[in-house]
């Protein structure tokens, strides 16, 4: 484990900001700095321990950015009360690490970062699909080896995905760009699981669906799936994008994997323990044709033993958002929702955060997820 060391930026600031890793660009750091923040920088790489976090907010601290792998919860949100903290942000857009009932009894804002990872995680999961389907971790690995010693009509077979069924469970932004993606451009069939239907996706695949027609080719097709079984049934490949919490832990499991189809397709870019990760080892063991790609992992950063050495599926280190752009905006959502609430500003009313990456940044804060449970004032639209 690398030494524990911080960084001072802006020592003059009257807010006292902890920011438990560095994080990509500039801009960040000018807008804690106009809202007078004193930011200190745990500079190491290895997670920080509840100990550690609670030694770094100390006796003052006003707000914290935090990241989501560590666990922020009521004796944290109580520490950082007590050190006179009015605002957390995590630095994600997923919460499940941080108690919001917690954070909220203590009356603390609680932040995240939507809509700047939408298209990123999304592509992610279409380069996570292909790999998995065309097999590109075991071809890389058998050229890098010097074992292709020429052309073989059977070598590397993999599955054709234009025209089959793709299936989402979770059809919220990331969920429903991954599809939209997908569906506009391999033809793909949607079925789709969300306890809320998404009326824009549907639009958008209906209308797509009128325009191949147009073009004399079949139309792709979507529906909304009430049985999560069913969809599993029917789809070639699956992916998930739910959020993770007691109803989604697990979702996939043995018994699910085992109604999929022997060359189907999962694809998890959401969090690792929506998938019983031991179950789809042994799943993926005994059905070589059966693929995965992830993402994220059950017990990140370790791995279930024996996912390491399945050929058939392909592992990346939750970098699903890891694109200049999207982490430095997430940099810019989670200094502006500190900001925002240390300066008194109200909480932005839209799903759409993008003025917050212009230049004319609103003055409110982007994403606050207990806003109003805290009763907290909405900018008015
Ligand atoms: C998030 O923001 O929740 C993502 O998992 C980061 O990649």
């Amino acid at each position: 484990m690398d030494d524990l060391s911080w960084q001072i930026i802006n020592p003059d600031g009257k807010n006292r900001v902890v920011v438990t890793k560095e994080l990509p660009g500039q801009r960040w750091l000018k807008i804690l700095k106009a809202a007078d923040c004193r930011m200190e920088v745990s500079t190491t790489t290895h997670v920080l321990t509840a100990d550690e976090i609670h030694a770094a907010v100390g006796n003052r601290c006003d707000g914290a950015i935090g990241q989501l792998t560590e666990v922020w919860d009521a004796p944290l949100f109580k520490a950082l009360k007590k050190a006179g903290g009015r605002v957390y942000s995590n630095y994600a857009v997923g919460f499940n690490n941080v108690d919001i009932d917690a954070a909220t009894r203590y009356g603390i804002p609680v932040g995240n970062t939507p809509g700047v990872l939408t298209e990123t995680t999304a592509e992610m999961a279409v380069a996570l699909t292909f790999a998995a389907a065309r097999r590109l971790g075991e071809a890389e690995r058998f050229q890098r080896r010097g074992q292709y010693t020429g052309w073989l009509p059977s070598l590397f077979m993999g599955e054709l995905l234009f025209g089959k069924t793709l299936g989402i469970i979770g059809a919220g932004r990331i969920g429903a760009a991954y599809a939209r993606m997908m569906v506009a451009g391999h033809h793909m069939n949607l079925v789709y699981f969300d306890i809320q239907p998404n009326q824009e996706l549907e639009d958008y695949i209906r209308a797509y669906a009128a325009f191949l027609k147009q073009q004399g080719q079949p139309p792709v097709t979507c529906q909304r799936i009430d049985q999560i079984d069913d969809l599993l049934e029917r789809a070639d490949v699956i992916s998930i994008h739910t959020v993770l919490d007691e109803t989604t832990h697990h979702l996939i499991n043995a018994s699910r994997l085992a109604r999929m189809q022997e060359n189907a397709i999962l694809i998890n870019t959401s969090r690792g323990p929506v998938i019983d990760e031991a179950a789809l080892v042994a799943h993926c063991q005994t059905h070589p044709n059966f693929r995965a790609g992830l993402d994220v992992f059950e017990d990140e950063p370790a791995m279930k033993p024996g996912l390491v050495d399945l050929e058939n599926v392909v592992i990346v280190p939750h970098i699903a958002s890891a694109t200049s752009w999207t982490r430095q905006g997430m940099a810019t959502l989670s200094a502006a929702n500190l900001a925002a609430i240390l300066q008194g500003y109200p909480v932005w009313p839209n799903a759409d955060i993008t003025p917050f990456l212009s230049n004319n940044a609103p003055m409110a804060a982007p994403s606050i997820l207990n806003a109003e449970e805290l009763g907290l004032p909405y900018l008015n639209a």
